[in-house]
C-alpha cells in the first residue's frame, strides 16, 4: 500500500523526466505516459533490495500539458488537458496509480508564468482592448517614437516585447514571443491558475515544480532597468533586472499557491529560483516563514567546476544561508544544461569521464539535501554534440538570431538510452524516426547492458541509492567537511547522534588523504567503495588510491573490550 508521510520530499531522491524522450509507448518516435508506465518498474519497482531498478522515490515530469510545443511543452494551450502526443487524461490517472503503486510520487511542472500565444485566454485577450480578458497579459502601448515601451529584453535573447496589429499595442514576454506573460497584478489571472493547481491537487498529483517562478511579476509602472554600462542594455546580462524579476509581489504570489499545497495533506511545492545564479536571492523563496517553497532549485553544482574545493564551497555556501527549518535541494543536470559530463570532462587537469560519473554521483547522493537526478544521467549518457540541423527540435533556441542567444537544449534531451537494439529500445517503432536522434554511444551506454556489469555507473547510482535509503545519517545527518581547502580530494561527515559516515573521493592520479580535522582512526566499517572490500571493519585509511571513493560508517561497537 502506498504510504504517505510527512515531508517525505526531504528524505526522497527525485528523478526528472523528460517525456518527448524518455519511453515511447506506442511506437510514433516520440515518448508518452504509455512508456513512462511501462518503464516505472526501472525507476522503483516496489522490492526492497531489488536486482533491477533504481530506486528513486519521485518522478518531476517536464510539462505534459496541451501544447504547440514551441518550446516543447514549456507554452501551455489547455492547463485541464494532456497534450496529445503523451496520451489522455486517463492514461494520466493510470501512470499516478501506478506510480504510486510503487511508492513513487508524481510531481507536475508547473508552467504559469506564460501561457502558449495558442491558448484561448491569450487569443482573446489580444481580440481587441476591450473584452473580458483585456488585461490578462502585460499590454502596453508603443514608445511615442512607435517603439518598445521600455528596455526589458526576453530570457531567450532580443526585446521582451512583440508588437500586436490587432490591439496595436505591445505585450511582453519573459521568454519567446509565442509564450506571453500572464498579468498577475490581475486577480482574476491569480484565480484561474489557483483553480488550475487545485485541479491537479485533487487528482492526485503529490506536488510541482514552477517553471521560471522567479519572474511572475514585472513593476506595475513599467520602469526602465539600470544598465551595467551606460550605452549596453540590449544583453540581458547587461542589466540590473530589478524591474522585471523576483520583485515583492513574486513572493506574494508563491505564497498564495503555497497555502494551497497546505491545504491538502503532504504536497510539495519546489520551482526554479534562478536569479543569476545568486543564491543569496534564491534563497528567499524559502519564504521569512517558510511559507513559499520546500525546494528552491538553485544552479550552484551546474554552474561549477570540476574541482574539489570549488564544489565544497559551494556546499559550504548552501549550509551556511539555508534558514533554520528549510532544506537544501541539489542536482547536476536538468533539461536546460549542457549534460555534467560532457560539462566536466573538458578540464584537461582531471579524470575521466567514467570516474568523474562515479565520483559526481557520490556527491549528489551524499551531501545534505533531497537529490534530484536527470534522465540517463544514472548511465553516464552524454551531450549529443552532433544533432544535423534539420533534426533538432528547440525552437526557440533556433529562432532566436541575436549572437548571445540560448544555444540550443536538444543535445542534453535525446533519448533515453535502454538497450543496444535500434533506437536504444526507446521507441519499438521500426522504421520511425525518434524525436530526437539517439546518442552513438547507445550500444555500450545502456540501461540493460550496465546492470549486466557489475562496475557500471548505472550499478554504482543503484548501490548509492541503496545506501542513503539505509543510513539516517545520509539522509537527515549534519554536513561537516574534514578538510578547509580542498585541492585533490574531498572528505566530510555526515552525522546523527547514532551514526556517523565519512565520505572520502580522491579527485587526483595520486595518492593522498590528508585531513584538517581529526577524527578516529579505528573501527570504520566500509559501506561502499570503489578500492575496499565491503563490510570490512578497517583503521581510517592514510591514503586514498588514485581516484578512490570510500564511504566509511564508524562502527565503535567493534572496539576490543
Ligand atoms: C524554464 C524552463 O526550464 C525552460 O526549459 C523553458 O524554456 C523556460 N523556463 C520557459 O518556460
Amino acid at each position: 500500500m502506498f504510504v504517505r508521510e510527512t515531508e517525505w520530499w526531504k528524505y526522497s531522491i527525485i528523478y526528472q523526466i523528460y517525456p518527448l524522450t524518455f519511453a515511447d509507448g506506442n511506437g510514433d518516435g516520440i515518448g508518452d505516459l504509455q512508456g513512462i508506465i511501462q518503464r516505472l518498474d526501472y525507476l522503483n519497482d516496489g522490492k526492497d533490495n531489488s536486482d533491477s531498478s533504481l530506486g528513486i522515490d519521485a518522478i518531476w515530469l517536464s510539462p505534459i500539458n496541451q501544447s504547440p510545443m514551441l518550446d516543447n511543452g514549456y507554452d501551455v494551450s489547455d492547463y485541464y488537458d494532456i497534450c496529445n502526443t503523451f496520451g489522455t487524461l486517463d492514461d494520466f490517472q493510470r501512470l499516478l496509480e501506478q506510480a504510486h503503486r510503487r511508492n513513487i510520487k508524481v510531481i507536475l511542472d508547473l508552467v504559469i508564468n506564460h501561457t502558449s500565444s495558442e491558448h484561448p485566454w491569450f487569443l482573446e485577450s489580444r481580440s481587441s482592448r476591450y473584452n473580458p480578458k483585456s488585461d490578462w497579459y502585460l499590454w502596453h502601448d508603443p514608445a511615442p517614437d512607435g517603439g518598445v515601451p521600455n528596455n526589458w529584453l526576453s530570457y531567450f535573447g532580443g526585446t521582451g516585447w512583440t508588437y500586436d496589429d490587432k490591439r496595436q499595442q505591445y505585450y511582453y514576454h519573459a521568454f519567446n514571443s509565442h509564450q506571453p506573460d500572464l498579468n498577475w497584478h490581475n486577480p482574476e489571472v491569480r484565480a484561474a491558475i489557483y483553480d488550475v493547481i487545485r485541479y491537479w491537487l485533487d487528482l492526485g498529483v503529490d506536488g510541482f515544480r514552477l517553471d521560471a517562478s522567479s519572474v511572475y511579476s514585472q513593476d506595475k509602472y513599467f520602469r526602465n532597468n539600470p544598465v551595467k554600462f551606460e550605452g549596453r542594455e540590449d544583453k540581458y546580462k547587461d542589466q540590473y533586472h530589478i524591474y522585471d524579476q523576483n520583485l515583492p509581489e513574486n513572493h506574494e504570489i508563491i505564497r498564495e499557491i503555497r497555502s494551497i499545497i497546505d491545504e491538502y495533506d503532504n504536497r510539495v511545492l519546489s520551482g526554479e529560483t534562478f536569479i543569476d545564479n545568486r543564491l543569496y536571492d534564491s534563497l528567499i523563496f524559502y519564504g521569512v516563514n517558510n511559507d513559499e517553497l520546500h525546494l528552491p532549485f538553485t544552479f550552484e553544482f551546474p554552474l561549477s567546476p570540476w574541482y574539489p574545493g570549488y564544489l565544497q564551497r559551494e556546499i559550504e555556501k548552501k549550509e551556511l544561508l539555508t534558514p533554520e527549518g528549510s532544506w537544501q535541494v541539489y542536482f547536476l543536470n536538468n533539461h536546460d544544461l549542457p549534460r555534467h559530463l560532457s560539462r566536466w570532462s573538458e578540464c584537461s587537469i582531471c579524470f575521466d569521464t567514467f570516474a568523474i560519473a562515479k565520483a559526481s554521483a557520490t556527491i549528489l547522493l551524499t551531501v545534505r539535501g533531497t537529490p534530484i537526478l536527470y534522465y540517463g544521467e544514472e548511465l553516464g549518457m552524454v551531450n549529443h554534440e552532433n544533432i544535423p540541423l534539420e533534426q533538432l527540435r528547440d525552437q526557440v533556441a533556433m529562432s532566436c538570431l541575436d549572437e548571445e542567444c540560448l544555444p540550443s537544449r536538444d543535445g542534453t534531451r535525446t533519448p533515453m538510452q535502454w538497450d543496444d537494439s535500434p533506437q536504444a529500445g526507446f521507441s519499438f517503432g521500426k522504421d520511425v524516426t525518434p524525436w530526437l536522434p539517439v546518442h552513438d554511444n547507445y550500444q555500450y551506454v545502456n540501461v540493460e547492458t550496465e546492470l549486466s556489469e557489475q562496475d557500471s555507473i548505472l550499478n554504482f547510482y543503484r548501490e548509492l541509492i541503496q545506501l542513503r535509503k539505509n543510513s539516517k545519517a545520509l539522509q537527515k545527518g549534519t554536513w561537516k567537511p574534514l578538510i578547509y581547502y580542498p585541492y585533490e580530494h574531498l572528505a566530510y561527515l555526515r552525522e546523527t547522534e547514532q551514526e556517523t559516515v565519512l565520505v572520502a573521493i580522491n579527485f587526483s592520479y595520486e595518492k593522498n588523504f590528508d585531513l584538517d580535522r581529526a577524527i578516529p582512526k579505528q573501527y570504520w566499517q566500509v559501506l561502499l567503495s570503489t578500492n575496499l572490500s565491503v563490510g570490512d571493519i578497517i583503521p581510517l585509511p592514510q591514503l586514498l588510491q588514485p581516484f578512490e571513493i570510500s564511504i566509511l560508517q564508524f562502527t565503535p561497537d567493534h572496539a576490543v573490550p
